[in-house]
C-alpha cells in the first residue's frame, strides 16, 4: 500500500481493492458541507506527518490508548465507544462516503473530541502508523466476499494480520466478527497461523454472545433479519 517506487524502499506487493461502492445516496447540503468543511480537519493527515508516536499527535492531552476500526460503516459502534470512552482516541477508518458523513453529523451533534478519521483504505494508516501504537483493533463485518472467486478479496488474510499486528501493542484487543460460516473458517486459520495473536475464548459463549461493551452494528441488524448467526471473536496480540 506504501508508495514504493522510492529507490531503496521495499516493494510492497501491489493493492488488491477490497471495498465495492463508495458512494450511496446524494448527501443532504448538512452532509456535504461537513464533508468539505470538517473533515480536512478532523482526517488522520498521513501525507504530511511522520510522528514517532500517534496519541499525542493526534488526540489531546487527555487521551490514554488509541483504537483503531477498520470498516465502520454507519459509524454506529465507532460513535458508541467514542462517547463511552472519553478518554480513549478513536482512529475510525471507511471508503463509503455516506457513512464517513453520517459520522461526522455525530461528532458535530454530540461533540465529540475522541474521534480522527481516515476516508479511505485501513491499510494506508497501518502502513504509515508507527509500531506499537494501537491498544485496541476492530474489525466488526468486514465485507464478506461469499462468493469462492472473490475469496481472495477478504481483508483478514494472513499478510494483513501480520502488518496490522506491527502497529499493535502487546496486550492489545483485536476484535473481529462476521456472520460468515466460511469467513470464520479462513479468519480464524489466518488468525491463529500468522504467530501473532492468543485467542483466550474458553466456551462456545464466548464468541457466540456479543459482549456488553460491544453494541450491535447496522450491518449486524441486517444479518439478525436475515437469520444468520453471528461470530464475535476476540484476541490479543502476543507481548
Ligand atoms: C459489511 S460492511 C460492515 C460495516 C460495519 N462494520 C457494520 O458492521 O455495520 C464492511 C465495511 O468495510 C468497509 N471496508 C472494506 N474494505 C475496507 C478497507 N480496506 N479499509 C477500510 N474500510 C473497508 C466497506 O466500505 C464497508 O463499509
Amino acid at each position: 500500500m506504501a508508495n514504493t517506487n522510492e529507490p531503496g524502499k521495499e516493494q510492497k506487493r501491489p493493492a488488491r481493492r477490497l471495498f465495492g461502492r463508495q458512494k450511496g445516496h446524494a448527501l443532504s447540503s448538512y452532509r456535504e458541507r461537513l464533508m468539505a468543511d470538517r473533515l480536512p480537519m478532523l482526517r488522520v493527515p498521513f501525507e504530511t506527518l511522520t510522528p514517532e508516536s500517534i496519541a499525542p499527535a493526534l488526540f489531546d492531552d487527555e487521551c490514554r490508548a488509541v483504537w483503531l476500526e477498520i470498516g465502520f460503516g454507519g459509524g454506529e459502534h465507532l460513535v458508541w465507544q467514542a462517547q463511552a470512552n472519553p478518554s480513549v482516541g478513536l482512529i475510525g477508518c471507511e471508503p463509503f462516503l455516506n457513512g464517513v458523513a453520517r459520522v461526522l453529523g455525530e461528532i458535530d451533534r454530540h461533540n465529540l473530541k475522541n474521534i480522527r478519521l481516515h476516508n479511505d483504505d485501513a491499510r494506508q494508516v497501518i502502513d504509515w502508523l508507527p509500531e506499537n501504537q494501537i491498544d485496541r483493533c476492530f474489525i466488526l463485518f468486514p465485507d464478506p466476499w461469499p462468493k469462492k472467486r472473490h475469496a481472495k478479496r477478504r481483508l483478514v488474510t494472513q499478510d494483513f494480520l501480520t502488518d496490522l499486528a506491527r502497529v499493535m501493542k502487546p496486550g492489545a484487543e483485536f476484535r473481529f466478527a462476521t456472520d460468515i460460516a466460511d469467513y470464520v473458517r479462513t479468519g480464524l486459520h489466518a488468525i491463529l497461523s500468522c504467530g501473532h495473536f492468543d485467542w483466550p475464548a474458553e466456551t462456545a459463549a464466548d464468541w457466540r454472545v456479543r459482549p456488553a461493551d460491544w453494541p450491535a452494528t447496522r450491518y449486524e441488524a441486517k444479518a439478525d433479519r436475515e437469520g444468520r448467526q453471528r461470530y464475535y471473536f476476540s484476541f490479543v496480540r502476543k507481548g
